[in-house]
């Protein structure tokens, strides 16, 4: 088993369990497996022809698949964010990491895959393209290669700055905008009033593309900043706060393309509680709309733990002591796995009173 040391907030490395190899397959086995994991949550919690609600022992299965559609990004999580095992990796170690990375997305790509197919008018089952893709993707990820990797220029600091920058501009509609979702948990009344707030502000003529631009810029140069990353032994905190950006990059995508094109465009409904929560079947009842759980929850937890990252980040080249810097780490992510439940039990019906 590997081993790491956390004396001083850095992480020392022992013996690897698994080859590269290995943890290429095991992350496309799990991104492959994904939508069938769905696909039996929603059997398990569909009733029989002949009751009128399930059984304990289907909930009780339903909780463990829904634990399982979790552990996707979680495996994946861990693989990439395995230090080195040499301060310079080689292009096997490179590519099994940035494979393991994109794995953790699944959640996130299938929700964006789903609304593509769909406005694509296929009649092809999304599983049937999903899973032999991500075999095959695994295959010529897992194939060994002699080639070196031959290192991007170093990202300017100007380009994290600039990331910094209009990070903490997003970072104010993006608090906004999961502040607004707490307040499913009151109502969706309520819910709706806290979006016609904050309309008036981001709906805004110039408000709206600007807010669009900010995203469209955080997701290309974060994902410059993570080529470059990827390719060093950072520690498990830095790996983290890659894979989140990562996640977050495609979940912004796919957001940005549920509501502007797709709703808003393509369908021309408002998005509003309905188009969020899946009404009228709810987000846990029905065989598409399931996918979506895992994807905000996922959404709004990285997110916030991202900013968290950054917090980290912040404080330690302000010298912060390691040992203080770690806590905050801790406390704001649990903190946001927190709220991430909350919102997730507001869209899935729970109300306060
Ligand atoms: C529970 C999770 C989430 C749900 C249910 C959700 C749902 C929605 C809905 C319904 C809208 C349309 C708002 C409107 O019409 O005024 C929207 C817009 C948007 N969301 Fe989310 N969202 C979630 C999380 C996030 C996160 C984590 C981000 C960013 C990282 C994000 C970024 C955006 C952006 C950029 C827009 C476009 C804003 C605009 O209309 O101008 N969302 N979202």
């Amino acid at each position: 088993m590997q081993t790491y040391s956390k004396s001083d907030g850095t992480f020392v490395l022992s013996k690897p369990i698994i080859d590269t190899t290995s943890t290429v397959w095991i992350a496309a086995a799990t991104a492959a497996i994904y939508p069938w994991i769905l696909d039996a949550f929603h059997w398990a919690v569909t009733p029989p022809v002949t009751a009128t609600s399930v059984s304990t022992g289907a909930t009780l299965l339903a909780a463990l698949l829904l634990i399982a559609a979790f552990a996707v990004p979680l495996i994946n999580l861990f693989i990439a964010g395995t230090p080195a095992q040499t301060p310079a990796p080689n292009a096997q170690d490179v590519r099994a990491r940035r494979f393991a990375l994109l794995a953790i997305t699944a959640p996130t790509v299938y929700v964006f895959f789903g609304v593509l197919t769909y406005m694509g008018g296929s009649k092809i089952p999304d599983t049937w393209l999903w899973t032999p893709a991500w075999l095959l993707f695994g295959y010529l990820a897992s194939r060994n290669t002699n080639a070196v990797i031959s290192p991007l220029p170093r990202t300017s600091s100007r380009l994290r700055v600039a990331h910094g920058i209009a990070g903490s501009i997003a970072a104010v509609y993006v608090l906004f905008h999961i502040f607004n979702h707490l307040f499913g948990l009151i109502s969706p009344e309520a819910h709706a009033a806290v979006m016609d707030l904050g309309r008036i502000v981001y709906r805004e003529q110039l408000v709206e593309p600007l807010l669009v631009a900010v995203m469209l810029f955080q997701i290309f140069s974060g994902l410059r900043l993570v080529w470059t990353w990827s390719e060093t032994s950072a520690d498990r905190y830095r790996m983290f706060q890659i894979a989140t950006g990562v996640f977050m990059s495609v979940f912004i995508l796919g957001h940005m393309n549920s509501v502007f094109i797709f709703a808003r465009t393509w369908l021309d409904i408002p998005t509003d509680w309905a188009f969020a929560t899946g009404l009228p079947t709810g987000l846990i009842h029905d065989a598409w709309n399931i996918r979506l759980l895992p994807h905000y929850a996922l959404g709004v937890f990285f997110v916030l733990a991202h900013l968290v990252c950054g917090l980290r980040v912040v404080m330690l080249a302000h010298n912060s002591k390691v040992s203080s810097a770690n806590r905050v780490w801790w406390i704001g992510v649990s903190l946001s796995a927190a709220i991430s439940a909350a919102i997730m039990c507001g869209m899935t019906g729970l109300r306060l009173s």
